[in-house]
């Protein structure tokens, strides 16, 4: 009998990055400005003014972190290109050294035996399509995009098997364009919903271009999914979770996997005047692309009741800019969740440091849902725990709390594998420790600590953590000493 964590042998044990939280080095070798290095810039925007123009600095010691890769086993490694070292000003010429690091460390990692998953887009466009058409607002990004992904897909696409159109679509569109909290710093749910629908073709064209050009290989968007739960068995809240995971996630899911958008949100939208424009043409290309997987970033989900079963003596109204889920009584002008549902607490659930609800089983739901729903493998492209870890004196970390929460998620995982659930794969967030974008670097997720507290962060000096010599176990025996 196959023992009890067996998780397939072919299975991707896996971890990620973003191209602007590890790689530093923004001016390199033709490198163009991305909206994040200019957005990074304008005071008070991130904690402390911090920024990613150093970030890691994995732009210079890319080997010896592949070399780290290797000797904890990884399957697989997950990492963004920067569109603007390849095309520096969005969509003209081709920028050869910007390739060529990419191919370098495609390469590097596949001398280790572990499988690149290149992501295309993790939300730093280069700045100069911002300024010439307005960013994704403007179709003329559209073109821009099946550009570079063209260049990318010719040069990288047999050398690659797994790729990543977009990175949480969900979240960069809500934080840039309604919440002012990520670039272009917009604070306009009208234009949130247009520039998401704008991404949306880009997201089709891409996925049509790339089964022309690269036929043997696998493409998918990752998206941030939290399942919604109601707050009670009343059944006004039970259909207020079911408006939640429509606003929330299959917004975008449904027009991934099926090229529609749900009926109900549309008319909401529609009747605050806030509905994206959907024209034939789109439709049409919205329904032609198909997604070979999808990629699931999963940190947590969201409790809601009615809005009109509100009371908010007992129950706790969350923050309007929480990543993962946009709550309900929002004041950003146009508040379609005043119609649809009400955030509130968790009493069941406890948070991370950062205020982060911990909830494997709503993994396994998340794979259930999102399996039965849309037919198609999922690739875990993130999950993972940001903590404020501690450095010993002999250069240890003691990150037992990171080890038991994905242990957790793993467990979840394999219950979902034993559902029947084809998951290829679960990459970690994060392989080193990077910038969070907002919250600097002291919130970390690596299995490998990068220290930057040495006077002026130049030796940036990687230290495994005890996640990482774990992870190295659970992955040398496919899961089971988990
Ligand atoms: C999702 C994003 O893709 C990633 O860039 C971010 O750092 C993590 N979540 C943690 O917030």
């Amino acid at each position: 009998m196959e023992p009890a964590n067996q998780f397939p042998h072919d299975f991707l044990w896996g971890a990620a990055s973003a191209a602007y939280q590890i790689e530093g080095a923004p001016h390199a070798d033709g490198k163009g400005p991305s909206i994040w290095d200019t957005f990074a810039k304008i005071p008070g925007k991130t904690k402390n003014g911090t920024n990613g123009d150093v970030a890691v600095d994995h732009y210079h010691r890319y080997h010896e972190d592949v070399a780290l890769m290797g000797q904890l086993g990884l399957k697989a490694y997950r990492f963004s290109i920067a569109w603007s070292r390849i095309i520096p000003d969005g969509d003209g010429a081709v920028n050869e050294a910007g390739l060529q690091f990419y191919a370098d460390l495609i390469a590097d990692l596949k001398a280790h035996g572990v499988e690149p998953v290149v992501t295309l887009y993790h939300w730093d466009l280069p700045q100069a399509l911002q300024d010439k058409y307005g960013g994704w607002e403007s179709r003329k990004v559209v073109d821009a995009f099946a550009k570079y992904c063209r260049v990318v897909f010719e040069r990288l696409g047999s050398a690659v098997k797994y790729w990543v159109t977009f990175n949480e679509q969900n979240v960069f569109t809500a934080l840039g364009y309604r919440w002012a909290s990520h670039p272009p710093n917009v604070k306009d749910i009208k234009r949130m919903y247009a520039a998401n629908h704008v991404v949306n073709l880009a997201n089709a064209t891409a996925i049509n271009l790339f089964h022309e050009l690269v036929p043997g290989g696998k493409i998918g968007p990752s998206f941030g999914y939290g399942e919604v739960y109601p707050a009670t068995s009343n059944p006004a809240d039970v259909l207020a979770a079911v408006n939640a995971n429509q606003f929330n996630n299959d917004w975008w899911m449904d027009v991934y996997c099926r090229g529609t958008y749900p009926v109900k949100i549309m008319r909401t939208l529609q009747s605050l005047n806030i509905a994206p424009e959907v024209t034939a043409a789109d439709d049409q290309l919205l329904k032609s692309a198909h997604p070979d997987f999808i990629g699931l970033n999963y940190y947590h989900g969201g409790t809601v009741e009615a809005p009109t079963h509100h009371t908010p003596t007992t129950t706790k109204q969350l923050t309007n800019i929480d990543p993962y889920l946009m709550a309900g009584d929002a004041e950003n002008g146009l508040s379609p969740e005043k119609l649809l549902f009400h955030s509130v607490e968790n009493p069941d659930l406890e948070k991370t440091a950062f205020g982060w609800e911990i909830d494997p089983v709503g993994f396994r739901v998340a794979f259930r849902q999102l399996y039965e729903k849309y037919q198609l493998p999922i690739l875990v492209t993130e999950n993972g725990l940001g903590a404020l870890d501690q450095l010993t004196e002999d250069h240890q970390v003691h990150d037992d709390y990171r080890i038991k929460y994905l242990q957790q998620h793993l467990l979840a995982l394999k219950g979902a594998l034993d559902d029947g659930v084809p998951v290829l794969g679960y990459c970690a967030w994060s392989f080193t420790d990077l910038l969070s974008w907002l919250n600097g670097y002291d919130k970390r997720y690596g299995f490998v600590y990068v220290d930057r507290n040495d006077t002026d962060a130049k030796d940036l000096a990687r230290y495994p953590k005890d996640s990482y010599y774990w992870y190295q176990k659970v992955i040398a025996s496919d899961g089971e000493t988990l």
